[in-house]
């Protein structure tokens, strides 16, 4: 080495020479209670069903669904967001707040199963129950803001009574957390959390879960309410929105595609931030994983890590059960 080199030689190999000493150095750590794991309950027959594009994932009916639950709480996973198929769909969505409705149903067999073990998020939307699909009251070709807040706030408030730990609005309707926040508290739901799906982008990523729920629109698309990719700006002023309104935590989604909103809103706010690993993210792992194109073990523990890296206290993913095994 030249003695009058004008730069420094500096050797960060060290602390990665042993596994011991990068277990030492390592900055972030993931375990199974962080994991909250999506589940699709259907109400058409008492099968368990397949889902096109995410292979491994199905559609429980409420019969099942205890045992089902009862898979991923054996390995550790205690945290479920429900999505509900209803048997028939209609222009306003009104299964999605029926006492009678299937997610309402699903929360009340899994409180009975589980009790307080477990936690249930109940995602707070109409596109599974309306006929056209839209996550709002259609009015000609808009969706209509303010009528879509009533029902939403209907769809939370039926959640909570069924017992839903937090409800997770995912409409993109503006108002909606506040208003959600208010008729709870109107209802004595006052512990009840909101997790507001505040930066949801306008996605392709969605599709397979789409299908899962049956809940594509029919006509038009959702990027009159859902947020257009190029914005970053706009997502954090979401977030700060969102936490003006009064949610408990806030949420980025999709989750890879947007690490660089995950840590703007990591300095943002104080809030618990939750980032959704969605459908698509899911299948474009399993479909390269079956073609043996790459380690699907390997690259389910880099994403989720660097996920949380990013700053997400909380990811919502479809490999929760797999964590769970490749970390035992
Ligand atoms: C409903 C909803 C969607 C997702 C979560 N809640 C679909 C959509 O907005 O079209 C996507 C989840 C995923 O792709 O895994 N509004
Ligand atoms: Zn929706």
């Amino acid at each position: 080495m030249k003695v009058d080199s004008p730069h420094v030689f500096r050797r960060t190999r060290r602390a990665r020479s042993r596994e011991v000493l990068r277990e030492l150095v390592s900055e972030t750590a993931l375990d199974e209670g962080k994991l909250i794991l999506p589940i699709f309950v259907h109400e058409r027959s008492s099968k368990v069903e397949d889902i096109a594009g995410m292979p491994g994932v199905s559609r429980y009916p409420i019969g099942r669904l205890a045992e089902r639950l009862a898979e991923s709480v054996e390995l550790g996973i205690r945290n479920f967001i429900f999505f509900g198929i209803p048997e028939t769909k209609d222009s306003t969505g009104s299964g999605a707040w029926l006492e009678s409705g299937v997610v309402q149903k699903a929360l009340i067999e899994a409180r009975r199963a589980f009790g307080e073990k477990i936690t249930l998020f109940a995602d707070t939307c109409l596109c599974e129950y309306t006929s056209h699909g839209h996550c709002g009251v259609v009015k000609g070709d808009i969706i209509d803001n303010d009528e879509t807040l009533e029902l939403l706030t209907r769809t939370a408030v039926s959640q909570a009574r069924a017992g839903a730990d937090a409800v997770a609005p995912s409409a993109m309707m503006d108002g909606q957390v506040v208003s959600i926040r208010n008729a709870l508290d109107q209802e004595g739901f006052k512990q009840t959390l909101v997790m507001s799906y505040s930066s949801k982008f306008a996605s392709s990523l969605y599709a397979p879960f789409r299908s899962a729920a049956e809940s594509a629109p029919k006509f038009g698309n959702r990027r009159t309410y859902q947020m257009d990719i190029r914005n970053r700006r706009e997502a954090l002023r979401e977030i700060r929105i969102d936490e003006s309104e009064g949610a408990d935590v806030v949420m980025v989604k999709p989750a890879l595609p947007n690490l660089d909103i995950i840590a703007e809103a990591r300095s943002l706010t104080d809030l618990p931030i939750a980032a959704y690993q969605v459908s698509g993210e899911y299948t474009m792992i399993k479909s390269a994983a079956s073609m043996n194109y790459l380690d699907e073990r390997a690259v389910v523990l880099e994403t989720l890590i660097s996920i949380r890296r990013a700053g997400a206290d909380m990811i919502i993913t479809y490999f929760a059960d797999d964590f769970a095994k490749i970390t035992v």
